[in-house]
Order: C-alpha cells, then structure tokens, then sequence
C-alpha cells in the first residue's frame, strides 16, 4: 500500500518534471512586471495598464495583474519567452480575466505571436498566430474567438463558443493537440471540443496538398468509385456556412460524418474496402503529417484589444505543452479566487445597499425637518394674519 503511494508519487513527480512551461505570468514581484512586459508606442493614444487586483478578489498580492485604466482606447502590450515549435506536441494557452467594469464592449483576448514580433511597435496589423479568448460587444456579441494563422490566412473557428459575461474571474484555456483535436475550456470545463479541421473548414486546404501529392498506384477509375462511396461519408444535414468563398476556400462539402453509416447497410461497390480504408488512412496519416496548428516560432504573448468600459484584469498566464499542469495551475490559480472573490463582492454589495438605505433616510429625515420649518412657518404667518 505505502509502495504503490511511493509509486504514484514518483509519477506523479516525473509527470510534472516532464511538462515543458515556455511561459507562466503571476505577477508576483511588485513592479518588476515592467521589465518583461513591452507596452507599444506605435500609437501615443494607446491606452496604459497598471497592476491592480481590482475593488473585489481572492488576495489581494496574488490577484493582482494587468488592469486596463482608460476609457475608449486601444491597448497593446506583450512579452517575450524562449521560442519554441509546437510541432508534434500540445499546446495550452491559458490565462484568467475579470470584468470587474461590467464589460459593455470590448476585447479580453490574448495573441499570441511569432518571435520576431516587433513589441515596441505592437498594433492591430501585427501579424499573430493564436487569438483566443472573450469578446464581448452590446448583446450581440458574446463570444470566445479561437483564430489560427495558416497558409497566410487567419481562419475563424466556425462553431460560435459563447464566453461569460459577469464581472467575475474567468479561466480560458485553450489545447491544441497534435492529432488535430482541440478543446475550449472555460473554468476548468471544457465548453467545446472536436476537430481543428472541421471546426476551422480547413479540410479544403488539405484538399488542396492532397491532389498535388497524388499518388501514382491509385489508378483514376478507382479514385472516381472511392469519391462516390465517400460521398456516403458526409455530413448531408450540414449547410454551407455564409462566409464560405468558394474562390478561396475551394468547392464546399459537407463534413465527415464521425460514424460512418455502416448500419444502413451500404456496401462499397467496385472498390475493395480494404484498399479504400487502407487508402484513407494513408491520407489520414499524410494529413495529420501536415498538422494545421504547428506554429514553428512562438515567442510572444499580448493584448492588443480595443475597450469602451475600462478595468478589465489580465492575469495567470500560462503557455505550456502539458494539459495536467494547466489544470493545476488553474485550480492553484483561479480555483483558489473565485470563492473568496463573490464573498468579498457580495460583502460590499450588502455594504452599497446599505450604505443608499442610510442616505435615503438621511435625506427624508432632512426633507423631513424641513416641512416641519416650512408648517410652523406657515403657522406663524397664518397667526400673523389673524
Ligand atoms: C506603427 O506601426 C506601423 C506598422 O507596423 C508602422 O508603419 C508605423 O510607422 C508605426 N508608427 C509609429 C509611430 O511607430
């Protein structure tokens, strides 16, 4: 028994001396966070971050981080870490924000950015390769943006992932995996997940390296037979999304359906099964070879965003390949603040209506001794008259 809790420790032990951290931001040591964060100049109307664990938190040390302090402005700060390649490995972008300001419009993203990202220079054109996080504009504009930079081109995730909109801290976390899968989480909760490929529409893209990697041993009469078969294979209840440019985005097909439908009884007709699955997984491995996430040079994290309603807090962020580290990070993080942060909030709630009562009643008790002037006045007068 003692053995096999030794056991799980070792592991335990070795499973967090193997994930790889490229960057974690707590904002622990006063203001020495000015030394690794660049603010950009490229804008003197840029809006400035000061460090601030806001009106209501956890703690008041620990919460503090990166607290937007003008109205109407546009902001762009970022700072560097050692670049790295996501090729082959996870990728989890997480970090922590609070719209203590009741959010009206206005951006809670992060960027992130290839190393030879020019900081001092930061703005809205400065090309990325991840945006993910809240964006939240009047009531229709709700949503986590997950966009990737590939083949030149952002590409917006399809599937709409709803953000909170309270004025609470939230942890976002995003995973890219190199099977090409992904998850959004949002306090820990994965709010969505699935395919990059389908969630992205970027099977067209792969179409396109497909036919110029064509293979010679698959002769066409066969490839035609294959496509009729596949056909079987799509999505037919999908519909075409509304921004799809059939010039850039190539011929629209529904997705692949994730169980193929086998019990309807449909065979294959004039090609052999085996060669067809054996084609496709083939090109599934090609595919998968040719990864829509790898980001070759990572070496920056910013926020470039616009907001209406100042005081949005930016905090605990965290680039690593290990999803278990991200996880309890998190719990360390935003686990440890978000009880203590709704007591403290609905504390001084209590407090305000407390406080309104008081001064209302102030105000009666004035307007109150002011009639009572005004009727011995009055009186006075009307003895006066008599
Ligand atoms: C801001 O950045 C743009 C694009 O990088 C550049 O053309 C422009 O000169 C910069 N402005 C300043 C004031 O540095």
């Amino acid at each position: 028994m003692a053995a096999a809790r030794g056991l799980l420790w070792v592991v335990c032990l070795l499973r967090v001396a193997l994930a790889t951290v490229y960057f974690q931001e707590e904002f622990l040591d006063g203001e020495r966070w000015r030394n690794r964060w660049v603010p950009s100049t490229n804008d003197s109307q840029f809006g400035h971050f000061r460090l601030s664990s806001g009106k209501f938190y956890g703690h008041k040390e620990k919460d503090k981080g990166l607290q937007t302090t003008q109205n109407g402005r546009f902001y762009a700060i970022s700072a560097r870490f050692k670049p790295f390649s996501n090729k082959g490995k996870t990728l989890v972008i997480q970090y922590t924000v609070k719209h203590e300001q009741k959010m009206d419009c206005g951006g809670g993203y992060v960027k992130v950015f290839p190393s030879d990202v020019d900081q001092k220079n930061l703005n809205g054109k400065s090309q990325y390769y991840i945006m993910f996080g809240p964006d939240i504009c009047g009531f229709d504009i709700k949503k986590i943006h997950v966009i990737l930079y590939f083949k030149n081109q952002y590409h917006s995730n399809k599937k709409s992932i709803r953000c909170k909109v309270d004025a609470f801290t939230h942890l976002y976390t995003l995973i890219l995996r190199p099977d090409l899968t992904y998850d959004v989480k949002v306090d820990g909760q994965s709010i969505e997940s699935g395919s990059i490929e389908y969630d992205w529409h970027l099977t067209s893209l792969k179409k396109m390296e497909k036919s110029s990697a064509e293979s010679k041993d698959w002769d066409q009469a066969t490839d035609s037979k294959t496509q009729d078969w596949e056909k079987h294979f799509l999505d037919a209840s999908a519909s075409k999304p509304s921004d799809w440019n059939s010039e850039l985005d190539g011929d629209w097909s529904g997705p692949m359906l994730q169980k193929p439908p086998y019990q309807d009884g449909l065979k294959p007709e004039g090609i052999d099964k085996d060669v067809w699955l054996h084609q496709k997984m083939r090109n599934t491995n090609y595919l998968t070879e040719y990864d829509l996430s790898e980001f070759e040079n990572i070496g920056a994290i910013g926020l470039e965003l616009w907001q209406v309603r100042s005081g949005t807090i930016f905090d605990n962020f965290l680039i690593t390949d290990d999803e278990e580290y991200a996880e309890n990070f998190g719990k360390a993080t935003w686990g440890e603040t978000k009880g203590p942060e709704r007591e403290m909030d609905a504390i001084q709630a209590k407090e305000e209506i407390r406080k309104a009562l008081e001064e209302e009643e102030e105000e009666e008790l004035l307007a109150g001794k002011f009639n009572a002037r005004q009727n011995f006045f009055n009186q006075f007068h009307r003895q006066d008259e008599l």
